[in-house]
């Protein structure tokens, strides 16, 4: 039987060292502080950030959640981020995407300080990063590293095999693992034999965006799988094509209309070793990695 790597319980002891952290500061006066911008009424968004705040609340994190109109204009949100950056109890500044059509999100990604940047999206903490300097990292991509490490799972000298190359998760996972001496190989659409790499892979890391895209042939007998996908299906067939004989999730199926299922296949996680599930692998670790990227802000910016 594979191992299932509890994302939540990995999330809960990070959280539980960052409240820790945060009644170190507030001891010397000092109280982390996040913004939360959430532009129009993406209901996934939506609920993303509420989850975000909440947490904040939680740990003794300041928050302060924005909600500009669907139609704000760049210069309206270039003109909102420049306020945060000036605010002394902000430390971190978090821009929930997707963003409207009308808004030129690279724009705004780079007018965010680095500084305050705790999505780590600004390229000059991606430079940072890549460089081997002290940066704020993407949080799923950090939160990967997290589960592998506080997992006992080796990645030194491991082949790592990141199955998508997005400037959010792919490329900065790639990165991350290349800094822990992982040999890591990225594949994206244009792969010649994707199954080919894929099956090389002790650690494979799947953040393509396509419900149970890695099949079970894809994957090397024994090795860890973490599955980075959150896909909503409502499709009957393709609901019984991942989740046939699973009670549960079929009763859960037939209540809802819809599941969330990861980027790979639920069979394929059983010729896995360990795996991350979806939901509880990946998932809980975005939001308790914001929380230690807005602390560590918190500290750099006052040089603690
Ligand atoms: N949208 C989907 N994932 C993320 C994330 O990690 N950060 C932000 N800001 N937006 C997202």
């Amino acid at each position: 039987m594979p191992k299932i790597l509890d994302g939540v319980a990995i999330a809960a002891a990070i959280k539980q060292e960052v409240a820790e952290q945060v009644k170190v500061l507030a001891a010397g006066g000092v109280r982390p502080g996040l913004a939360a911008v959430l532009v129009g009424n993406v209901a996934a968004s939506q609920i993303y950030v509420r989850s975000k705040v909440q947490t904040c609340e939680e740990l003794g994190i300041f928050s302060e959640m924005i909600t500009p109109p669907e139609d704000i204009t760049t210069e309206a949100m270039l003109d909102l981020i420049n306020a945060l950056n000036d605010r002394e109890d902000i430390d971190g500044i978090l821009i929930q995407l997707p963003l409207p059509k009308q808004v030129d999100t690279k724009a705004l990604l780079d007018a965010v300080s680095p500084a305050k940047d705790v999505d780590g999206f600004h390229p000059v903490n991606a430079g940072r990063l890549q460089a081997g300097r002290p940066a704020l990292a993407p949080c799923t991509p950090a939160g990967v590293i997290e589960i592998l490490k506080r997992s006992g799972i080796p990645i030194s000298g491991q082949n790592a095999v990141v199955v998508g190359r997005s400037d959010i998760v792919g490329k900065p996972a790639a990165m991350l693992l290349l800094h822990q001496n992982a040999t890591v190989t990225i594949c994206h659409s244009k792969t010649r034999d994707l199954a080919a790499e894929t099956r090389e892979a002790d650690i494979l890391v799947a953040a393509i965006g396509r419900a149970g895209f890695i099949t079970p042939e894809m994957v090397k007998p024994g090795a860890t799988v973490i599955d980075v996908g959150i896909n909503r299906i409502t499709d009957e067939a393709e609901f019984y094509k991942f989740f046939k004989g699973d009670a549960k999730r079929e009763a859960a199926f037939a209540k809802r209309g819809s599941t969330i299922v990861g980027d790979v296949d639920p069979r394929a996680f059983e010729v896995a070793g360990a795996y991350t599930p979806v939901p509880g692998g990946v998932g809980p670790l975005t939001i308790a990695m914001l929380m230690a990227n807005t602390v560590q802000a918190a500290k750099m910016r006052r040089g603690l």
